[in-house]
């Protein structure tokens, strides 16, 4: 919840403009309280400079190569202040590139806990090397990285072609840390300093005639020649102190920026490149656009109240992590800066349209397309990772390297969840859980929102409405269900309250900048911000969640934190300072990682409580790159528009694409309330997307599903239903993006790169390979167009098994009774028909195997089983992975994890075949050697064949053979 309140006394209002949003329709941020480029000092300083010669210069006498790195250094031949570059090639096909002042006045910050480890690096060597520059090997397919000394720039190359440059727009822009020269005491200390430097020059120059010594270091310092260039402007004898450069206001909060200026910049160019992707967390569309019309990107963890879809505004969560995307290649750019960052964005291709760009090439006018891109952050350094592919799968494997992969949930968490702000008590809880019964709807997670607690005292609860939370607990796990319960990372400032004082007393609260508490306002009133980048107060508050410390929690409950950007009401853009202090760093250097280490920390927490067996679930809000090893997200304060339908493709696909595949949108709508039809629309998407929760505001009509009538009762158990019986199919999506880091929810272009039809495609996605969904996200639809990609290839529609070509536009009808989803022709996706009461009254339900045909007659997919909820699966290998291949008429199972062991009760009940020919018969062969004739059904109209019953242990070899 965005919230804008500056007092206490302002809560009372903020209630009322929701209540005011909520009945009104009006909907739109109040962009007042969040700043543009141009109000954010370091960005316009940034942003004010252009294109051109940059000032930088590779001092190629000081070049150094060791096996594993090259440094050397850079002057800014205006002011002379050096940078040391430092250039690694890494294993994987990535270059890693290092800028940070050479000397500077006090350590910059570097991005920690982020990268899983220090990443393994492979020779460089040395090609060629003259007064120009210097060409390294990058080892594979002829790739070389060229160092031009004058201006700088980097070069990387494959064969003939480029396939990136560093700088050459020369918008590298490394504001040096500086002494304050406008104050007063500054002016006495430099009149004293030189009185002193005048007195040593002329008694050492008794000693040293030349008096040389030290001269050049001295000049080289941190300060700007007089009369030279800085900032594009004329230096006066006292460097020009900007707006902004050592203090900046916005509304009424003054950030004192006691280090003064700090930011880096630098310009990446992509030539043959249209599309560029990721950079979340925006309400935009999937591939990124030109900004030079408007606004950067922005990424700066915040609060947004009333988020508008389709801006570059920041959201809750930021990953510095861009895609790159042509025909011929997919690379990546990983910007490892956790300060507020900005991104442009620019194409000589942007804003043509088809047509124009036919023209120019007919006229043979057309240039080579290129997308630039430029990249601020605030405070930091340099340090980026090029990812260069060339595949979509190269990228994501060599990202999940740096970064790791998606943490593997447990599977219930892939069910369904019902939320709201709030389930009221006790009573309420029984009766929501006993209404899905009672309607025939599974679900597996019920939440507690901040009113469940004392006051909003977090680890406790509010005894009146949940006096026996264990029971509560109990009841859920006897059905074998389980509950979410929120704990905040804002804690309330209350001598009372265990939680604050211990905080208080380990010195574990963030401090403002005079060295106190940081305070700020939050769901409680006046609270503190623990410092969660402090790995003892991680550590503490992992252990707050041990059974014997969080009274009333069981192993059926688990964890969302909210609000972790963090969010203070009265802060500046509701945010914490930036002059908060985290130890000896600001939150500036840090801001967008507190949110990740909050999850971290909530994480370890249910990881221990179990004594490292059990998997943990923790969903958060604000995140940063990494923040996939530790949970899910969501994509915040949405409302019950169409358009935040919409928009909910696009932001979790670009989460998938850099890291976060468990992602999901509030189903419904969170603020406002939504019309039947949008919210059965609504099911319908969120059962195809990662993470399926239904949540609505405080405000809005109670909307459990079957409060709409039973005919949308009956959609809404439709469509839940169909993710319970694809959940083994989702599970396996999750072994995978665990294992290798390939996302579970993607785009198109992602399995079928050279196709450009798909390059910007936001209303229809795949999961894994095999599943193509296109949500209905129109009011009133009566079709959609479904793109299906694929020439040559086949696509089955999930629900009347008939069978389509790709490559194709397809026009389909729509009811609202579902939406198209289709399987790929030559996949074979295994799925539970007997739904139930919740996953894990599924656990022990047989298998059916829906193999899908392609043209050629083959298919294959898998199947993963573990016991779903601990780490034995990585621990003791205990899971079953099999391979089912389709081949010569005959369907085989086979181990594809030998070594592994683990034992299902599940079976194979039964197998339909799409795009089948009828047999004579069908046997089922066993590794004993038995034999049997499977009973098997065939519709001819839509050519596809039912084998019932194989009866075969879903862990186990077979093969059915059709003669
Ligand atoms: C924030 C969350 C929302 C939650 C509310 C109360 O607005 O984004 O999901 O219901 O806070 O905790």
């Amino acid at each position: 919840m965005a919230a804008f309140v500056v007092s206490p006394l302002k809560m009372g209002p903020l209630l009322v403009l929701w209540l005011a949003v909520c009945l009104s329709g009006t909907w739109a941020v109040d962009r007042g309280n969040f700043k543009t480029c141009d109000q954010s000092a370091f960005c316009k300083r940034q942003r004010a400079l252009k294109p051109g010669q940059s000032p930088y210069r590779a001092l190629l006498e000081t070049l150094e190569l060791t096996n594993t790195k090259l440094t050397l250094q850079l002057i800014n031949d205006n002011n002379k202040v050096r940078l040391l570059l430092e250039l690694y090639r890494l294993q994987g096909n990535m270059t890693r590139v290092k800028i940070n002042e050479l000397k500077p006045l006090k350590p910059r910050f570097e991005v920690p806990d982020v990268l899983i480890n220090d990443p393994p690096t492979e020779p460089l060597s040395l090609l060629s090397r003259d007064e120009n520059g210097v060409v390294l090997s990058l080892g594979a397919d002829s790739q070389r990285l060229i160092v031009s000394a004058k201006p700088f720039r980097l070069d990387i190359m494959e064969g003939r072609e480029v396939l990136l440059s560093l700088n050459s727009r020369g918008l590298l822009a490394f504001e040096h840390l500086r002494i304050r020269k406008d104050t007063i005491s500054y002016k006495i200390k430099t009149k004293v300093n030189s009185m002193w430097e005048n007195i040593k020059w002329v008694f050492s120059s008794k000693v040293d005639p030349e008096g040389t010594e030290n001269k050049e270091e001295t000049e080289a310092a941190n300060e700007p020649a007089e009369g030279e260039e800085v900032w594009g402007e004329k230096a006066k004898e006292d460097e020009k102190v900007e707006d902004g450069m050592w203090e900046e206001t916005f509304k009424s909060h003054t950030d004192s920026k006691p280090n003064g200026p700090s930011s880096i910049s630098l310009d990446f160019s992509l030539p043959g490149v249209e599309n560029v992707y990721g950079i979340p967390e925006h309400a935009d569309s999937l591939k990124l656009k030109a900004t030079d019309g408007g606004d950067p990107y922005r990424l700066f963890n915040l609060d947004v109240f009333q988020y508008e879809v389709f801006n570059p505004m920041a959201l809750y969560g930021a990953i510095p992590v861009m895609l790159s995307h042509s025909a011929q290649r997919t690379m990546g750019i990983f910007w490892l800066n956790a300060a507020e960052t900005w991104v442009d964005i620019s194409s000589n291709t942007a804003g043509k349209t088809v047509f124009g760009q036919m023209l120019d090439y007919v006229q043979g006018s057309s240039e080579t397309p290129q997308t630039d891109v430029r990249w601020i952050s605030e405070s930091g350094i340099i340090d980026v990772f090029i990812m260069l592919g060339p595949t979509p799968a190269d990228v994501f494997s060599q990202y999940a390297s740096l970064t790791g992969t998606q943490a593997f949930p447990p599977l219930s968490t892939l069910a369904y969840h019902q939320c709201r702000w709030n389930y009221n008590d006790q009573e309420d809880v029984a009766a929501v859980d006993q209404g899905f019964d009672d309607h025939d709807i599974p679900y597996d997670f019920i939440w507690l929102d901040i009113e469940h607690t004392d006051g909003k005292r977090y680890f406790t609860w509010d005894h009146h409405k949940f006096p026996q939370p264990k029971d509560m607990l109990q009841g859920l796990l006897d059905k074998r269900r389980k509950m979410v319960t929120i704990v905040d990372p804002h804690i309330k400032v209350d001598s009372s309250y265990k939680i604050h004082n211990e905080i208080r007393s380990k010195g574990f609260y963030v401090k403002s900048k005079d060295g106190g508490d940081y305070e700020g306002w939050c769901w409680p009133g006046n609270s503190g911000y623990p410092d969660f980048t402090n790995p003892e107060m991680r550590a503490w508050w992992a252990s707050m969640f041990a059974y014997d410390q969080y009274e009333g929690s069981m192993e059926n409950m688990y964890t969302w934190n909210d609000m972790n950007e963090p969010s203070v009401f009265n802060g500046p853009e509701v945010t914490m300072h930036k002059d908060a202090l985290h130890g000896n760093w600001e939150n500036r250097d840090l801001h967008n990682l507190y949110g990740l280490y909050v999850q971290r920390a909530t994480a370890e927490g249910l990881i221990e409580r179990s004594g490292g067996v059990e998997r943990p679930f923790v969903l958060a809000r604000a995140f940063f790159a990494g923040s996939q090893r530790y949970g899910a997200v969501w994509t915040g304060d949405n409302a019950a528009e169409w358009d935040h339908l919409k928009i909910s493709i696009p932001m979790c696909l670009s989460l998938g694409l850099v890291g976060v595949s468990f992602c999901g949108a509030d189903v419904g709508g969170f603020f406002k309330s939504p019309s039947t039809e949008l919210l059965v629309r609504w099911y319908q998407t969120g059962a195809y997307q990662p993470f399926f929760r239904a949540h609505a505001h405080l405000d809005t009509p109670r909307r459990e599903p079957w409060l709409f009538g039973p005919e949308n009762t009956a959609l809404i158990r439709e469509a839940v239903r169909q993710r319970y019986a694809l959940l083994p199919y989702w599970y396996q999506l999750f072994y995978h993006a665990h294992h290798s880091g390939q996302p579970v929810m993607r785009p198109l272009w992602v399995e079928y790169p050279q196709d450009t039809a798909t390059f910007s495609m936001d209303d229809q996605f795949l999961l894994g390979r095999d599943l193509l969904v296109h949500p209905v996200t129109e009011e009133g639809a009566r079709g959609v167009t479904a793109y299906l990609p694929g020439k040559g290839e086949v696509w089955f529609d999930v629900h009347t098994f008939q069978k389509h070509n790709g490559a194709q536009n397809l026009y389909i009808p729509v009811t609202i009774s579902s939406i198209p989803v289709f399987q790929r022709g030559g996949s074979i996706i295994p799925r539970k028909a007997r739904v139930r009461r919740s996953s894990s009254c599924m656990e022990h339900d047989p298998y059916t195997l829906f193999v899908a045909l392609s043209p050629k007659r083959f298919a294959q997919g898998e199947l993963y089983i573990d016991d779903g909820h601990t780490f034995n699966f990585d621990k003791q290998k205990q899971f079953i992975h099999r391979r089912f291949s389709f081949a010569n008429n005959a369907l085989s199972s086979r181990n594809l994890a030998p070594g592994s062991q683990f034992t299902t009760f599940s079976w194979v009940e039964k197998i339909v075949i799409l795009g089948a020919s009828k047999p004579s018969k069908a046997t089922l062969k066993t590794p004993d050697g038995k034999e049997s004739l499977l009973e098997f059904e065939f519709d001819a109209s839509m050519s596809v064949l039912t084998l019932r019953k194989p009866g075969v242990n879903a862990g186990l070899d077979w093969t059915v053979v059709l003669q």
